[in-house]
């Protein structure tokens, strides 16, 4: 069984509120953070091994020394909560059920980074939960642990929500700071970087919820204990929402340790596939990671078995592996249609792009054209090459990494299911009915790895 930090007490009646939390041990880290110096939690965070839990996997406590720190300027944490990457949905439970561990986290976090004005950027979608946070906020003002003075400290801190307008770009963090401005959530040109001018110009960390709300783990039992949990780089517990052709769907707690096919098949987290199906596919990580087939996805090329970490699931490349992202684990069954999914991710990006780089505005848009056209059933051969043509125009061509999240996905699935893009141009009308089903790829042999791909 995974250990559990963040999610311990979720089961617990009530402990969406302050006294509930607080007889859980709740703050415990936040008055002892206030005892210790704001150098002292850094490198606390730093010993932990926590990388940032958005997607990206930047460490955390490297991110926090790289803020700014001119004298008389105010710095600012924001969290990002936005939260709209299709299959991921951990975020969203820990602020619905647990919203005293986030609050927590941001005041440990904002007395160590200096700011005193911290903010909670979440996607506008999550139309309750706001009312959920500012309770919770409201409680802990109560409680002496925000407002001035905090439990004596000297230390002041205000935390404010802010909703977000709903579009899946103000989940990048220089989109988020415009939008948090009162600006359209375009993404900024980098340098400068958000430590050194992000939020009305000042020093600015952003963050992910999970990886804000892992900090108090961290402080209350150490940073060397929490390294301790996991492997190699992927320390501590990780939040994986599970979706798609499982059992049981729902947010699991990780200590990544244990394989993906723990992760799918047993019990304890997403109970095996439906209906006595067979695995064809998943994208463990979010929509914008490369979709695996099934025997590469548990196992790696060299025939080792695939762990649920941000290494084992990397391993390989592009070629044979993909992300661990932000954890949204979707599964795919082999009654799914990997070109009808991946039009369907390509409406999305297109949708969501904001029209700011050329390659990404009109890119995903072809992309999403030539996925429809196959879709309908008539689809050229060419056109299959063409759709490989646009992805790799897009990546790496824009300012944030949307374009890369729209191209990956499609090249991902003509890397691995190119069989099937084919099908769909020689069996127009079959198409329409039948899945095209299970390929060789879910018996695991070994792949040929192009050399250069991307
Ligand atoms: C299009 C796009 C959407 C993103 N959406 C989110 C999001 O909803 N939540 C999030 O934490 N990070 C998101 N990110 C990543 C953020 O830009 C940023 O890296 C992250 O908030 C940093 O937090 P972390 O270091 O704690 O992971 C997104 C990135 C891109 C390019």
């Amino acid at each position: 069984m995974s250990k559990k930090l963040l999610l311990k007490d979720a089961h617990i009646e009530g402990i969406r509120h302050f006294d509930v939390y607080r007889r859980q041990g709740g703050y415990q880290s936040a008055e002892k953070a206030l005892k210790m110096t704001p150098e002292q939690i850094l490198e606390e965070v730093k010993t932990s091994g926590l990388r940032g839990r958005g997607g990206a996997g930047f460490p955390t406590g490297l991110k926090w020394s790289f803020l700014a720190k001119p004298e008389g300027i105010p710095r600012h944490l924001v969290v990002n909560a936005d939260e709209s990457e299709p299959g991921t949905f951990k975020d969203r439970y820990l602020m619905e059920f647990i919203p005293h561990i986030l609050i927590e986290g941001i005041l440990i976090a904002s007395y160590c980074l200096g700011s005193n004005t911290s903010y909670i950027y979440i996607r506008g979608e999550y139309s309750w939960i706001p009312d959920i946070l500012e309770e919770a906020i409201e409680e802990a003002k109560r409680a002496g642990f925000l407002g001035k003075n905090i439990q004596g400290s000297g230390f002041d801190l205000e935390i404010y929500v802010q909703r977000g307008g709903g579009a899946y770009i103000c989940g990048e963090e220089t989109a988020l700071l415009e939008s948090l401005e009162g600006r359209r959530g375009n993404p900024r040109l980098k340098p400068p970087f958000p430590a050194v001018k992000g939020l009305w110009e000042r020093p600015t960390v952003v963050n992910n919820v999970e990886s804000i709300a892992a900090v108090v783990p961290i402080i209350q039992m150490g940073g060397e204990e929490y390294a301790k949990i996991g492997v190699g780089r992927s320390t501590g517990t990780k939040l994986i929402s599970a979706c798609g052709n499982i059992n049981k769907p729902g947010v699991y707690e990780i200590d990544m340790t244990i394989t993906v096919e723990e992760f799918i098949y047993s019990d304890e987290y997403c109970g095996g596939i439906p209906n006595g199906k067979r695995l064809k596919a998943c994208i463990p990580g979010g929509s914008s990671v490369p979709i695996v087939p099934a025997n590469l996805l548990l196992r790696t090329i060299d025939g080792k078995p695939r762990y649920m970490n941000y290494e084992s699931l990397s391993e390989g490349g592009f070629a044979t592996g993909t992300m661990m992202g932000s954890g949204g684990f979707i599964v795919l069954d082999e009654d799914q249609s990997i070109v009808k999914h991946t039009m369907t991710l390509a409406r999305f990006y297109n949708h969501e792009s904001c029209g700011q780089c050329t390659p990404c505005r009109e890119g995903t848009g072809w992309m999403y054209k030539i996925l429809k056209k196959i879709v309908e059933g008539k689809g050229e051969m060419k056109d299959i090459d063409l759709l490989w043509d646009i992805q790799r125009k897009i990546e790496g061509n824009t300012i944030c990494p949307l374009g890369d999240a729209a191209a990956w996905p499609v090249a991902a699935a003509i890397r691995h299911f190119r069989d099937e893009f084919e099908w769909y141009v020689k069996n127009p009308e079959l198409a329409q009915t039948q899945p095209y089903g299970i390929t060789h790829y879910a018996d695991p042999i070994p792949l040929k790895v192009e050399e250069n791909d991307n």
